[in-house]
């Protein structure tokens, strides 16, 4: 018989003598979670029923769906949702599933909607979610009207928020609110006025590799061997001479950050040649605050800053061994059209993409992580990868993460359905 993943708990995937291992203080004692983690599927139905169910996830970006009676279908956590923006010009997030006899509404990407209707027997939807016809209900031509009460038998909404442009998502509906689960990045991007800044390039693509890896991926050890061509020198990273990073690591709560301190050299950074610096809000000190160039949002978002350019991707995992990317370039107001900066602006995409911006090419900030995420990947088919370990220097937001997971796995929230 199917094992009930609802009433599963973490210690039927990891031992006592694991978790030990995971949250030794020592980071040089202390081992990373094991292969099976990342590939077994009975863990990922138990995380997605958790973790993407409890917390707030990222789905996508409001420049998704632009206009009024734009729509995706995009599923989480094995949950088929609607992602659409309403009469009200608002995003509006809705389970993708008929309330007649449940089947999946809207069945690929559309614009200028002004309903959703069922393919199934032809029932209609606001883009609210409102039940608003059900023809032929009762055999007659003229019957359109409902059969039960329509707020009881409307697509159901998903509880959802708009953060800098990126949607999130709580299933349950029972997480606390999406500014208190976020505030630590909040305060460290709050100066920032990145509400304003305009959509220039959207990517999405699916790799072979979990999604965990994301959000392991956030340190800069890796950068002068994975990121050949754009980060080549270790004296960027790290002084030599005393081994301090040049890069602070900081984790706080549900959040990841990479920032630059003061060891970090202006050559180290991108030029912004003629393009504006990324704009930000009146009233700020710009002496008092530090900005970070690498933040995740856990579990799934990341909110990339370059000078000129905010790069936010959300992670929605597929099965142990898939997980779809969606990422997002927004620039500052005002230079999205203009001709004459456009070579510039290509030059910061080439810079994530690759100068064929494919993700494929292994040539641009992402697609090369994403190659070493699936090496990762294919290395933990052997259980040689059940002994994994981290560096002092560079690795404590990797084992923040591991035991952040842990930690959320173990205790849900009562409250949670
Ligand atoms: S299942 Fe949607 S109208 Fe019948
Ligand atoms: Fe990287």
């Amino acid at each position: 018989m199917k094992k009930d993943i609802t009433t599963m708990h973490l210690d039927d995937f990891l031992s006592p003598e694991t978790l030990r291992k995971l949250r030794e203080p020592d980071l040089d004692l202390a081992k990373g979670l094991p292969a099976s983690i990342y590939t077994d599927s009975e863990f990922f139905a138990f995380e997605n029923e958790r973790l993407f169910h409890d917390t707030w996830v990222g789905i996508g970006f409001d420049s998704d769906v632009p206009n009024t009676g734009d729509a995706i279908p995009i599923e989480v956590g094995g949950t088929p949702l609607i992602l659409c923006r309403d009469n009200n010009s608002c995003i509006q997030v809705l389970h993708n599933v008929c309330r007649h006899r449940a089947t999946i509404v809207l069945e690929s990407q559309a614009s200028g909607l002004k309903t959703f209707k069922c393919p199934y027997h032809g029932w209609v939807y606001g883009l609210d979610g409102g039940l608003l016809a059900t023809p032929f209900w009762d055999g007659t031509a003229s019957s359109n009207k409902c059969p039960v009460n329509p707020g009881s038998a409307s697509l159901i909404p998903v509880r959802s928020a708009v953060w800098n442009h990126i949607v999130f998502i709580n299933l349950s509906g029972s997480a606390q609110s999406l500014g208190e689960y976020l505030s630590e990045m909040q305060e460290e991007l709050g100066h920032l006025d990145l509400d304003s800044m305009e959509v220039v390039h959207t990517e999405s693509w699916i790799f072979d590799a979990n999604w965990k890896l994301v959000m392991e991926n956030w340190e800069v050890y890796h950068h002068v061997w994975v990121h050949q061509g754009i980060f080549d020198l270790m004296s960027d990273e790290v002084d030599l001479e005393t081994g301090e990073p040049c890069t602070d690591m900081v984790a706080y709560n549900n959040c990841l950050m990479l920032r630059p301190n003061a060891l970090r050299k202006e050559s180290a950074r991108p030029d912004p040649g003629r393009l504006p610096l990324m704009p930000w809000k009146p009233n700020v000190s710009k002496t008092q605050i530090f900005t970070s160039i690498a933040n995740a949002i856990l579990p799934n978002v990341t909110a990339s800053m370059g000078r000129v350019e905010f790069a936010p991707a959300v992670y929605i995992p597929i099965a142990p061994d898939k997980t779809l990317a969606k990422m997002a370039w927004f620039i500052p107001p005002g230079i999205k059209n203009n001709r004459e900066l456009q070579p510039e602006v290509d030059k910061i995409l080439e810079r994530w993409l690759g100068p064929d911006r494919t993700i494929t090419g292994r040539r641009g900030i992402r697609a090369q992580d994403h190659h070493c995420m699936e090496l990762q990947q294919k290395a933990r088919r052997s259980s040689v990868a059940n002994d994994v370990r981290f560096s002092k220097t560079w690795e404590a937001n990797v084992r923040y993460f591991q035991n952040w997971l842990v930690d959320k796995l173990e205790t849900r929230d009562p409250t949670a359905n």
